[in-house]
């Protein structure tokens, strides 16, 4: 089956009322038939019909033989660090969500090193690894400089040094991108973003290539042990978004093309990056791992005294954290998203004052032209 179909039906068998919604069950337990019998669900903490629906839905789209739908993107983040022993160490890529960097920082506590590389430079990736590197955690494009990362060739390097390859497909979607089909083993989303869609719930997502595998065993265990499920109704809701996702990504993905067009015929802007421009070092890349390039971008204003014109300027497009919505916000990155970054990994990826990111929504492309044509050059 196609994507857009699964995307549209999901997993979704019809009970005996035919209800074409999937049914929400809110029950925290369940009755036995008799002892030692169960009907496959005991405890909401462990399974619940609703969430299974959405977590089938979501392998079946990342070509994954199991997901978690989890209660944040910083949950699925938390689960997959839990997988670190004692004493490793983990490769990240240097341009990443902040959040991440932040959570590195506390299990430095528990003798975890998190070190930090541009992993659009495989020989540099390479050249890192060391026998206690036990995961590769990458973010494609990077957020938010758009870096682009060759999965394939992490993939490679993971697997030759007994690592695992974790790749964060936030930005991009199933839709546009399927990071197991190249290697990773598991795939993770903030489900808040693109997959929910409409900035109204908070979510995450975990997705591993082999269920049997001793990575995705630890990680049901702690699941089930640790408890970060997604609540029914927020998988409902998820499952719901799902049917709309290739509408949104398509059009959103439209609507970017026109504005990065737009943005680098401007005065006020020094730089655009948009992994969709053909002068972007990544897009060929890109073409080799996706089937489109997504509705983040950046861009450089020529001085930093247009970041609070802009943001005070805006009417349509809203100055706001978060991304992957309807609605298209924009953000600075250095006082939000990455506030926590190291001023290194600032210096060293070109994070600066200058720097805005866009998430850029469904509205009519020509408004959100015109609204950025007022806020930057009226
Ligand atoms: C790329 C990326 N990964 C993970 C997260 C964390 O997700 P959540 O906010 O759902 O916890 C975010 C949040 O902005 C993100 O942008």
């Amino acid at each position: 089956m196609k994507d857009v179909s699964i995307e549209v039906h999901g997993c979704h068998e019809y009970d005996r009322t035919g209800a074409i919604s999937e049914p929400i069950y809110l029950s925290a337990t369940y009755r036995h038939p008799a002892l030692g019998e169960s009907t496959g669900y005991d405890y909401g903490r462990v399974a619940n019909p609703t969430r299974d629906k959405l977590e089938a839905t979501l392998s079946a789209l990342e070509r994954g033989e199991r997901c978690w739908a989890l209660s944040s993107g910083m949950a699925a983040i938390n689960l997959v660090f839990h997988l670190l022993p004692a004493g490793s160490r983990i490769l990240l890529s240097e341009d990443l969500y902040g959040g991440t960097v932040r959570l590195g920082e506390i299990y430095e506590m528990y003798g975890i090193e998190a070190v930090y590389i541009d992993t659009a430079d495989a020989k540099a990736v390479e050249k890192a690894m060391t026998p206690d590197t036990k995961m590769l955690f990458i973010e494609t494009p990077s957020n938010p400089m758009m870096r682009v990362t060759d999965i394939r060739k992490m993939a490679d390097i993971a697997h030759k040094n007994g690592a695992l390859l974790v790749c964060d497909n936030t930005f991009l979607s199933p839709h546009i991108q399927k990071p197991l089909t190249f290697g990773a083993d598991i795939v993770l989303h903030s489900a808040t973003k693109y997959l929910g869609g409409h900035n109204d719930l908070i979510a995450g997502a975990l997705i591993v290539r082999e269920k049997e595998s001793a990575y995705a065993k630890r990680l049901e265990l702690l699941i089930k042990s640790e408890g970060p499920n997604l609540t029914p109704l927020d998988s409902w809701l998820l499952l719901r978004s799902l049917k709309t996702l290739s509408l949104r990504v398509e059009r959103q993905e439209e609507n970017a093309r026109r504005i990065a067009d737009w943005l680098r015929t401007q005065a006020a802007i020094t730089k655009v990056y948009y992994v969709g421009l053909p002068e972007h070092p990544g897009h060929e890349l890109q073409k080799s791992q996706a089937t489109g390039f997504g509705a983040m971008l950046s861009f450089k204003v020529k001085e930093h005294a247009l970041v609070a014109k802009i943001l005070s300027r805006i009417r349509l497009i809203a100055y706001a954290e978060s991304l992957g919505g309807v609605e298209s916000l924009l953000t600075f990155p250095l006082a939000q998203t990455h506030a926590d970054m190291p001023k290194e990994l600032l210096d060293r990826t070109g994070l600066d004052d200058c720097l805005m990111r866009l998430s850029v929504g469904i509205e009519d492309a020509d408004d959100l032209i015109r609204d950025l044509d007022q806020a930057i050059n009226g």
